[in-house]
């Protein structure tokens, strides 16, 4: 990256289709407002002078069905934001809730990117639960500030579900909701910040969770302003009146007077999916049973794109219905206008300014409206807004004082407020212009941005600001590093045994802990070891151990990084594939003759026995593994030890995991060990290493390629061995 001044943020959304150029949005369930919304925010952020680069990381995908667009690795948006394309569970096209189990190779392929642009971002910030877990791991790993914004809450639907008649077992199978719930409870948990679009959504969804949130910040989300500019603007400025323009509006006009008894009338206007909840209803019967606003004012209803109401589903067919029963009911003909289509993209906007050069007013009738995006829209065209007093509506009207809030269960209550704008020139003049006003002023993606970067800086207090040299890969942040910048910051590694290996000569284990820190720059280092982390903390109180930077215990099974020890979650993952411990543990204890190991010696993903005198015996613990079809591992060592892991687990399998998760190449990763159960790491596809005192079950593998036998003991084995392959 040439432009390091500035912040570097990283934006998840990983699901639904996402691309700069005509995105598909409405394809699919999942390919909705969000992507509209990350993409604008994306390219605001990218054109904030305090930001150097965005990064809009979704999931790569290459399906035939699809346009070839989605398996573009890096794709532009601007000048310095760019969507990234991370490959994770194949290729293919898949709806989210499938995409839970993908999400570990999702994060370890993120890091090799990070790894290979040679910067790390500053900010990792979710959209949505996948995402939010996505970004929490490589916050974590990073020790960089972890945003969320959730887009919807898996407890909100999970009631809605129920309440549409749906029952847990089904909306489990088909939602994953436990899974995403779960998710959701940790990443509120974990958070530093957590940005609603209204307050309501703090209460209303956030309020269902158990979890308590660090801190929450309500930034509305902006909207297009270069589409929804004033109506007063096509009188002033005639660039605008395109043909495109023209022919819009003359098409709207023509579709609405077809209708109307009395064009010129000023018109009421709402807009909306048709869905119950938009009480559709309700705005009909205030208008059917005022005859006095039937008299001052038109109204059109845009309840969706409709060719067939038979052929649609219940609720919408319920509600377009209704529509025509009402307008029958109330002798409406002539009076209000029911278009069957309107084209989204073009003609919302020019619908907006019809209405508003009729000085007419726009109509939200919802019970209850989270955000109100069509509020804001209507607003920034100089349209005057009534709408519910729960719900996004108070903010929009509380910021820019642009219209009434009424109870929308009250028919009358609709009808009283939309006529008091109507016939009050005055008024109406002054909630279009407030609202055109309050819009810019609130609801600009610019606001926006800078109202999330200031919050950025307070998580970022030693964020040296854009005015400043930034070094490439220089963590600004603090002076210890995260493992993340540890680990993408050098390409070489050395990973030793402990005992027999790294223990057993205290000089030269001196003397290789110096060359270790006169390396730190270009070299990490980690353990490989039998020992639990519990019994591998005390070798190394015991033997005055530095922290290394990768500890793999219990025979790889687990992995852990310093300084502060933290757990890998996604290696665990890795190695749970066929593990089943409670049943192994059932079959090996019919056989009599093993010795369960102390408690230390059980972890979640090893199980460990003492067996003397293997010969017939270790056969018969494979016989009966093989013959209950149990996929696992087994490990004898020592004359004494008996271990069974996880199919994919050993230490050899967890260096390569680290090795890949960290990109080194295998050329570049040392690896040092004594006995028996460090074969398969030492015979693996990184360098391997046998110290000067190893045992003779290590013998065999003299003379192959890449497996280097030292002449020296202990640590100085590992010392040589450094020297031999060129890492010093
Ligand atoms: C360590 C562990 C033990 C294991 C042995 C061999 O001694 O504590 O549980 O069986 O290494 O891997
Ligand atoms: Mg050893």
């Amino acid at each position: 990256m040439e432009n390091n001044k500035g912040l570097y943020l990283q934006l998840f959304s990983i699901h639904g289709l996402i691309r700069g150029n005509m995105p598909e949005l409405g394809k699919d369930a999942d390919t909705g407002g969000q992507i509209k919304y990350v993409l604008e925010l994306a390219r605001a952020l990218g054109d904030h002078p305090d930001v150097c680069q965005v990064d809009l990381v979704t999931r790569y995908i290459d399906d035939k069905r699809l346009a070839a667009d989605y398996a573009q690795i890096i794709e532009p948006l601007s000048e310095n934001a760019r969507i990234v394309r991370i490959q994770c569970g194949g290729t293919k096209y898949m709806r989210k809730e499938l995409l839970w189990p993908h999400l570990e190779e999702f994060i370890e392929r993120t890091i090799r990117f990070i790894k290979s642009e040679g910067r790390i971002p500053d900010v990792f910030h979710g959209h949505y639960a996948d995402a939010g877990y996505v970004a929490m791991q490589l916050a974590n790993a990073f020790d960089a500030p972890f945003l969320f914004t959730g887009h919807s809450l898996g407890r909100n639907k999970r009631v809605k579900l129920i309440s549409d008649g749906m029952d847990e077992n089904s909306i489990n199978k088909q939602y994953k909701i436990d899974h995403r719930i779960q998710m959701e409870e940790d990443i509120i948990a974990q958070a530093d910040l957590i940005i609603t679009s209204t307050r309501q959504e703090i209460e209303e969804q956030y309020g269902l969770y158990n979890a308590t949130a660090k801190g929450f910040c309500v930034i509305p989300p902006g909207i297009d302003l270069e589409a929804f500019y004033p109506f007063y603007d096509l009188e002033l400025d005639s660039d605008l009146l395109s043909e495109e323009v023209k022919q819009t509006r003359y098409t709207l006009r023509k579709e609405l007077d077809r209708f109307w008894a009395n064009p010129e009338k000023p018109f009421i206007l709402a807009l909306c999916r048709p869905d119950k909840r938009k009480n559709i209803t309700g705005l009909l019967e205030a208008y059917g049973t005022s005859k006095e606003l039937q008299a001052i004012a038109n109204m059109a209803i845009f309840a969706g794109i409709r060719s067939n109401i038979n052929i649609m589903e219940e609720n919408e067919k319920a509600v377009l219905t209704d529509m025509l029963l009402q307008m029958d009911r109330y002798d409406l003909y002539g009076n209000l206008a029911i278009p069957k289509k309107h084209d989204f993209a073009t003609e919302v906007p020019e619908l907006y300014r019809l209405c508003a050069e009729s000085h007419g007013v726009f109509v939200n009738p919802a019970l209850v409206e989270p955000f109100g995006l069509t509020l804001i829209e209507a607003s920034a065209c100089g349209l005057p807004i009534v709408a519910t007093n729960y719900g996004g509506p108070v903010d929009i009207i509380g910021n820019c004082e642009n219209g009434l809030l009424i109870d929308a269960s009250q028919p009358e209550k609709i009808a009283t407020a939309i006529k008091n704008i109507l016939i009050d020139p005055q008024k109406w003049s002054q909630y279009s212009n407030n609202g055109i006003n309050g819009v810019r002023q609130h609801y600009a993606w610019q606001a926006h941005c800078t109202a999330t970067l200031q919050k950025i800086y307070d998580l970022l207090p030693d964020f040296i600001q854009p005015s400043q040299e930034k070094d490439a890969m220089k963590d600004s942040r603090s002076s210890k590093k995260s493992y993340g910048a540890r680990l993408t910051n050098v390409n070489h590694l050395l990973i030793t045994d402990i005992d027999n290996t790294l223990v057993g000569d205290a000089k030269s284990m001196r003397q290789l802990f110096n060359i270790l820190d006169d390396n730190q720059g270009h070299l990490a280092w980690g353990v490989a070891t039998g020992r639990s982390l519990e019994l591998t903390i005390e070798a190394m109180t015991e033997f005055d151990i530095p922290v290394p930077d990768i500890l793999i215990c219990s025979v790889g099974t687990e992995i852990y990084y310093g300084p502060d020890i933290r757990h890998d979650k996604g290696w665990q993952k890795h190695i749970s594939v066929h593990w089943k411990p409670e049943r192994i543990k059932e079959v090996l204890d019919d056989l009599g003759f093993l010795v369960f190991q102390e408690a230390e010696g059980q972890r979640s993903h090893k199980i460990s026995y003492y067996l003397e005198d293997k010969n017939t015996r270790l056969d018969r613990v494979y016989q009966a593994l093989q013959e209950h079809k149990l996929r696992c591992k087994v490990i004898y060592s020592h004359g004494q030890f008996l271990d069974i892991l996880p199919q994919n687990a050993s230490k050899g399998k967890a260096i390569d995991y680290v090795s890949y998760k960290f990109d080194f190449s295998p050329r570049h990763v040392l690896v040092a060990g004594d006995s028996g159960n460090d074969e398969d790491m030492i015979a693996g596809k990184s360098r391997g290493l046998v110290v000067g005192n190893h045992s003779e079950e290590l013998k065999h593998l003299q003379g192959q390629p890449d497996i280097h036998f030292s002449n020296d003991e202990y640590a100085a084995g590992i010392i040589d061995g450094l020297r031999h392959y060129g890492f010093i």
